[in-house]
């Protein structure tokens, strides 16, 4: 990690980091053929050339199973460009970037594959002078990673034994293991072959702007801090809520389901942004320090003490924005039977002087009513109710800061206020910040930024190894308790609804209630 680089630095085109001259770098992409590479790597890989972000001499190097050549390889990224990009195609861009894309046809496990690799990248480094720099990109599920790291350490494209010049870094994505035993296994397999510098783990929940301004938020205001603390907050809830479905993605979802998918990994990461105590400095090792710590101050949940705070949910059949979708056992490639959830809600504390007794809720779920993720911090009511008897009491709702991730990007502090006129009425109103309406430039999207600081080898906005434990130690109590009972009586809420009773439930019990979103 380049300690001391601003967060900011890689959050959007500026005069600062467009002098930012970046190593020349070949970056290989194992899982070219995928859809994660179709949706998110190319299109971002696109948007970073047009603003020329990438370094002055690059190469793409995809890796995949499928058949197919360099021009194929091309074809098919200007597809993707074309259906994904936040932007569109510029033919003079296009063609210089297209220039850099290269593809070798090859299974991960055969080392036939991995010399073709060597080779090309020999190639590549003479041709396009990437310096022998190498950032390997795992767009792949985790049983891959041993075979394709074992290829490149016998083939010299990284590891201890061989002198190489350049460096190699790896980018890994997400899920990082299914629990604590497999994260440390997979943690074990990628230390085998790179310093955990050089090892970036893909959250991209927090290359999302709205992710990374809580930072800003919290530390470059004074107004805020003064008051992030259990003696002014009475709970705070964190939700990632979703009206698509599973889609295509049933085989990976249903052994999967939502602890997994978003609650170990995004919602921990919006958990500790929030919950964090202010880092020293703004470098990967103070800020992720600091997120450790939160993570390591939740309290674990066990046994009964699970079925108290958990709730969890699976969808049926219902509707969505007017049209009927399908139930979840219903959904290609997922079990008839299936007792996956599709929804989580739970409530943790974190055991810290600033946070004790403060309840954090976390809701996700698949085909709710609406796309929304926003984190909402409930303030105590004024000690003193003044007007108590000259105004209706139950309109005046305690203060609410929101800071809404998507969509609708902004941050809004709801208070009260006097209605004109006599006699006096009390209602709340809102301070709204829009992202949209105060900065007219689009924001990168989180994979364009990511993969920038992979380049500029930042991994602030990174996950750690000893994070991504903590994070699955906190999960490790939910999926034993969970495992262990009966199978739960799913589906047990219909698509397009809030999820299910036991999620009111469970806020209900604390005398509390979920926003309305
Ligand atoms: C992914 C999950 O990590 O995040 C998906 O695997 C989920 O299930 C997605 O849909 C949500 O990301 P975003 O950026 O749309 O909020």
């Amino acid at each position: 990690m380049s300690a001391g680089t601003p967060l900011s630095a890689s959050g959007g085109p500026s005069a600062a980091a467009a002098e930012e001259a970046l190593e020349p770098c070949a970056m290989v992409i194992f899982g070219a053929s995928g859809d994660l590479t179709h949706r998110m790597l190319l299109p971002a890989l696109y948007n970073l050339a047009l603003d020329r972000r990438l370094p002055p001499r690059f190469a793409v190097v995809g890796f995949a199973r499928s058949d197919w050549t360099d021009d194929e390889f091309r074809r098919r990224a200007r597809q993707s460009v074309q259906q994904f990009s936040r932007r569109p195609v510029d033919d003079a861009v296009w063609e210089s970037f297209a220039n850099s894309l290269f593809f070798v046809s090859g299974e991960y496990h055969q080392p036939q594959a991995h010399a073709r690799l060597a080779a090309l990248l020999k190639k590549v480094e003479k041709e396009r002078g990437t310096g022998g720099n190498h950032l390997y990109y795992l767009a792949l599920p985790p049983t891959t990673f041993p075979l394709i790291i074992g290829g490149l350490q016998k083939t010299g494209g990284i590891g201890r034994d061989h002198q190489r010049d350049g460096w190699a870094r790896v980018i890994v994505e997400k899920p990082f293991g299914a629990d604590l035993e497999s994260a440390r296994e997979l943690n074990r397999q990628v230390h085998n072959a790179f310093r955990e510098d050089d090892v970036y783990r893909i959250d991209h929940y927090l290359g999302k702007e709205t992710v990374q301004n809580i930072l800003v938020f919290r530390f470059a205001n004074g107004i805020f801090e003064p008051i992030w603390n259990r003696r002014y907050v009475d709970h705070v809830q964190i939700t990632v809520a979703e009206s698509i479905g599973v889609g295509q993605r049933g085989s990976y979802y249903d052994a999967t389901g939502a602890l997994r998918d978003i609650v170990q990994n995004h919602m921990l990461q919006l958990l500790s942004l929030v919950a964090m105590e202010p880092p020293i400095a703004f470098n990967g090792r103070a800020v992720r320090n600091e997120k450790v710590k939160v993570l390591h101050a939740v309290r674990h949940l066990a046994g009964e003490e699970v079925d108290a705070a958990t709730a969890r949910g699976q969808y049926a059949r219902g509707w969505i924005s007017g049209q009927e979708v399908p139930g979840y056992r219903e959904e290609d490639n997922v079990s008839p039977h299936s007792a996956t959830e599709t929804f989580v809600a739970l409530r943790l504390f974190v055991d810290s002087w600033r946070w004790a007794d403060v309840p954090f809720y976390l809701r996700t779920g698949k085909r709710l009513p609406k796309r929304s993720t926003e984190i909402a911090v409930q303030f105590k009511r004024a000690p003193h109710l003044l007007f108590r008897d000259i105004a209706d009491v139950s309109a005046m709702e305690p203060n609410f800061l929101t800071i809404r991730i998507q969509p609708n990007e902004g941050i809004s502090i709801k208070f009260l206020t006097k209605v004109p006129g006599s006699p006096v009425r009390i209602r709340p109103a809102n301070m709204d910040f829009i992202y949209g309406a105060s900065f007219l430039v689009q924001a990168p999207s989180a994979y364009e930024t990511l993969i920038l600081d992979a380049l500029r080898g930042d991994a602030t906005l990174f996950t750690r190894a000893d994070e991504v434990e903590a994070a699955w130690s906190i999960m490790a109590g939910v999926l034993e308790r969970w495992q262990s009972a009966p199978p739960p009586a799913f589906p047990d809420y219909e698509a397009g609804t809030w999820g299910p009773a036991g999620a009111d439930a469970l806020v209900e019990r604390d005398g509390r209630e979920w926003r309305r979103l």
